[in-house]
């Protein structure tokens, strides 16, 4: 991939005039267009992407696909799709895309087809959720399993607890799943309260196996097994480690045979696809996992063909540049309504903060521009009832991304019309806002005196113009979250080439890692410390005294 400076392109340039140019533009003027939803709104299949209600002009919107063009993006996405090692801090080919590549084109890395061994892990993944679903997987006395318990952290929780919960509909009525991911030793006790040994499966989920949080609740949990198992022959049929070091997980003492292997060329934020998946495949069925691999698969089709004004990821990519490096936002909310979508967020911030939160450019150097974007958000109404005013009225502007479904899966009375009548009428308020005029005229129908309106008016005026994207699916199913799922990917991706960074590392969660495990042995004696600064020290005597009283 090219290293080349944004702010250096021709674009960014007409980017920032046309920024000075339209700087009072407002969104609802923008809709004497009619055609605008037409113009700006993209289907693909039952997932309908509506960016109209942005900041946006058709001189704006050139200018930012002439951005992608400068940026040579295109040859990006080549390089990505075609195993090229775009991962340059690591050496690391980026092929999650091979993880769901449906049409089995072959795909190299260092002249090696990886299709083969995909297929390979994915017909063993088969097997075995095959066996869960049908209950002929059976624990050490016998008993089919009851209960999935996933242990692991960041990209080896987060995207397994998103997926089944979204799919909860999808779910095997017969087993119930966990997912333990804090070192907090509460995350695990609690959860080992829930369950039984006798029919409980571990999922040892860490792509290095090394994982201080995973491997401690790994080995708590292997220890609260043969507690009760009492013999080490049990734990083949309790324990299975999804990773990419065969070595550690022996050393751990999980037949190898047990062990669902994926590879370095898959990123842990991008790893649901992969091995990681199985806890999905056995909540939902083998059949439900791979429709979600063929949502994703027609995803990185539409992104690898479509031309940029047409691409739903290119699109959604370049309005957040316009919003973050030209509009000033520093954060995005993701705001499903969609409950079952309520880990959505939470997952993408991971996507998208440890993919996109870098300083240094691709070329070694501080950047001077703004890079990924703050990411929250919370499903809505309840969002609307918290932080919503904000968003609203606010001095930060926040970009907020809308996401529902047309068709719920629990059609109980009339929830589902009154969820979406919030859906639209949210996008529709953000954009319009309400004038001075408007309150005033409303105020004074409502009876209220000329001192009282001249008081409370302003604090009733909304000013608007807050941009939004609106999506919307049919139905969340396996396909469509597959699609959803690989829409974001791809628009984190792209933000990356832009803002030219490395997306797929993630040095910046190193180093408390390392200070953690130096402060460990000082906090396992009675012993005050002194060797850091005197905010540490102190913090940690304090932390030694507390425990002595
Ligand atoms: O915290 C950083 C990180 O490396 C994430 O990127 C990764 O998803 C997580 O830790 C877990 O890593 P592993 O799967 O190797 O246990």
């Amino acid at each position: 991939m090219k290293n080349i400076n944004p702010t250096c392109t021709q674009a960014w340039q007409k980017l920032s005039a046309l920024n000075e140019q339209y700087k009072g533009l407002h969104i609802k003027d923008l809709f004497q267009d009619n055609a605008r939803f037409e113009k700006y709104s993209l289907q693909l299949e039952e997932l309908l992407v509506d960016f109209s209600k942005n900041r946006i002009n058709q001189e704006i919107f050139e200018a930012l696909i002439a951005l992608a063009e400068e940026g040579e993006l295109q040859s990006a996405i080549d390089s990505m799709f075609s195993g090229e090692k775009i991962n340059g801090t690591e050496g690391r080919a980026v092929l999650h895309t091979a993880l769901r590549n449906r049409s089995n084109s072959p795909i190299q890395v260092d002249g090696k087809d990886v299709m083969p061994d995909v297929n390979a892990v994915l017909a063993q993944m088969k097997a075995f959720a095959d066996k869960i679903s049908k209950g002929t997987w059976l624990g050490y006395t016998g008993k089919p399993i009851q209960y999935l318990v996933n242990i692991g952290i960041g990209g080896s929780d987060l995207g397994p607890v998103m997926v089944t919960e979204a799919l909860k509909p999808y779910q095997n009525p017969d087993l119930e799943v966990f997912f333990v991911s804090n070192v907090d030793g509460t995350h695990m006790a609690e959860t080992l309260k829930k369950v039984n040994p006798e029919t409980t499966l571990f999922f040892i989920a860490s792509k290095t196996f090394t994982t201080q949080e995973t491997m401690t609740n790994a080995h708590t949990a292997r220890k609260w097994f043969l507690d009760h198992a009492k013999e080490e022959g049990a734990v083949a049929k309790h324990f299975v480690a999804l990773s990419t070091n065969g070595k550690a997980v022996a050393e751990f003492g999980i037949d190898t045979q047990n062990m669902f292997e994926f590879w370095d060329w898959v990123g842990g934020r991008y790893s649901l696809w992969s091995a990681i998946g199985l806890p999905i495949a056995c909540a939902i069925g083998f059949e439900n996992f791979e429709k979600l691999l063929s949502g994703a698969h027609a995803m990185d089709q539409h992104f690898k063909q479509a031309t940029f004004s047409e691409n739903i990821p290119v699109i959604l990519a370049l309005i957040g540049i316009w919003n973050t490096n030209f509009l000033g936002a520093s954060s995005e909310a993701i705001l499903p309504y969609d409950q079952y979508l309520h880990r959505f967020a939470a997952y993408f911030q991971q996507g998208n903060m440890e993919s996109s939160g870098k300083y240094i450019s691709r070329e070694g150097e501080k950047v001077s521009y703004n890079t990924g974007p703050i990411i929250w958000g919370e499903p809505g109404t309840n969002g609307q009832h918290a932080f919503y005013q904000l968003i609203h009225q606010g001095t930060h502007l926040i970009p907020c991304d809308f996401i529902a479904s047309a068709i719920s899966h629990n059609p109980i009375g009339d929830h589902h019309v009154k969820l979406l009548s919030n859906f639209f009428a949210q996008t529709e308020a953000l954009m319009n806002g309400k004038s001075l005029v408007e309150v005033m005229a409303e105020m004074g129908k409502a009876g209220k005196s000329a001192d009282e309106i001249e008081k409370i008016a302003p604090h009733r005026v909304f000013e608007g113009n807050r941009p939004t994207n609106s999506i919307l699916v049919k139905q969340l199913t396996p396909y469509t979250l597959g699609q959803l799922i690989a829409m974001y990917e791809h628009k984190i991706f792209v933000q990356g080439v832009i803002w030219n960074i490395f997306s797929f590392d993630q040095w910046g969660v190193e180093l408390g890692k390392v200070l953690a495990n130096a402060i460990l042995p000082e906090l396992q004696n009675e012993q005050p410390v002194n060797s850091h600064d005197a905010s540490t020290n102190g913090l940690i005597n304090a932390y030694k005294e507390f425990r002595k009283l």
